[in-house]
């Protein structure tokens, strides 16, 4: 191999470790870490898990939290119908009004509007969830250190979930405060919440719901999914940037070797 090839192939080399280090910027040592579909050079969402992860909010997560960056016309990037995406905004009722009475009225969904909080206010939700309210969820796997594996271990993260100490502490704890020990009036031992106690109950647990495309709905299964949705709601564009990313890479390959052939055709005839 002549010398040229041989830095062009490093030169290659460099530029792909460049990516991957870019790729591998995770937060959290101890958080599960999962095999999503996105990550790396060639990682895509994939459409079918995103559609389970969206069933999953819909059906479980949604009674206490809204998105309210996602309309429901964006789901339309998940693949469902439009009839389907206007039966999904139907579902949900969004206030209205005044009608000729001067009376405030409640209207189905359409697909323009947003996945909304079922609560009325902040102060609403926090009374209905034991002092802390269960924040808009569009955002939070860009929000939070670790992103979809902190979202994905807080999920797994319950106490029933964890043998360890510190399930065992926690048992302790309640006992001596004299409160049921796996549920308390309002907090949840959980391994991932910062400071252990969290207001959510435990969302999932096995066959919770019935996936439509038959999928088993284990509690793995539906905590993975739903995480894959929430990613995309945190960053639906990241197909698109990624398609954009390979051609440019290929773009500066052909370059480069285009560039190469010419210096060497220049070169070909001065005597070494
Ligand atoms: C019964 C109501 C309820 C349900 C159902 C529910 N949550 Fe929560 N969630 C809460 C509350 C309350 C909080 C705030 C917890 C706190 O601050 O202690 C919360 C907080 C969270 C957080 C933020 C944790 C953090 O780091 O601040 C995430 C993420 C989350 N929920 C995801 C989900 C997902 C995903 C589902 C569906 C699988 C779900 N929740 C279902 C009530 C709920």
């Amino acid at each position: 191999m002549t010398t040229i090839v041989k830095r062009a192939l490093v030169a290659a080399g460099m530029v792909l470790a460049i990516g991957g280090a870019a790729q591998a910027n995770e937060g959290g040592v101890s958080l599960h870490k999962q095999d999503w579909s996105w990550k790396g050079i060639f990682g895509r969402y994939d459409q079918p898990q995103l559609q389970r992860g969206f069933q999953v909010f819909h059906e479980v997560c949604s009674t206490c939290h809204g998105m309210k960056r996602v309309a429901y016309r964006n789901l339309s990037a998940l693949g469902f119908s439009e009839d389907r995406i206007k039966e999904l905004a139907a579902e949900k009722e969004f206030p209205a009004g005044p009608d000729d009475n001067g009376d405030m009225f409640t209207r189905p969904g359409t697909p323009a509007d947003h996945i909304p909080s079922p609560f009325a206010n902040d102060k609403a939700a926090a009374a209905a969830n034991g002092g802390a309210a269960p924040p808009d969820l569009s955002l939070l796997a860009k929000a939070r250190p670790g992103g979809p594996n902190y979202l994905y271990s807080l999920l797994e993260g319950y106490a029933s979930d964890i043998p360890g100490e510190a399930a065992e502490w926690w048992v302790k704890q309640q006992q001596e405060l004299g409160l049921d020990a796996a549920f308390n009036e309002a907090k949840y031992f959980n391994d991932y919440f910062p400071g252990y106690a969290i207001s959510m109950p435990p969302p999932l647990m096995d066959d919770l719901i019935t996936y439509e495309d038959g999928t088993a709905a284990t509690k793995d299964q539906m905590a993975q999914d739903v995480v894959a949705y929430l990613n995309w709601a945190a960053e639906p564009e990241l197909d698109a940037r990624k398609s954009l990313g390979l051609k440019v890479l290929l773009f500066l390959g052909v370059l480069t070797a285009m560039l190469l052939a010419l210096k060497l055709a220049i070169w070909r005839d001065v005597k070494h």
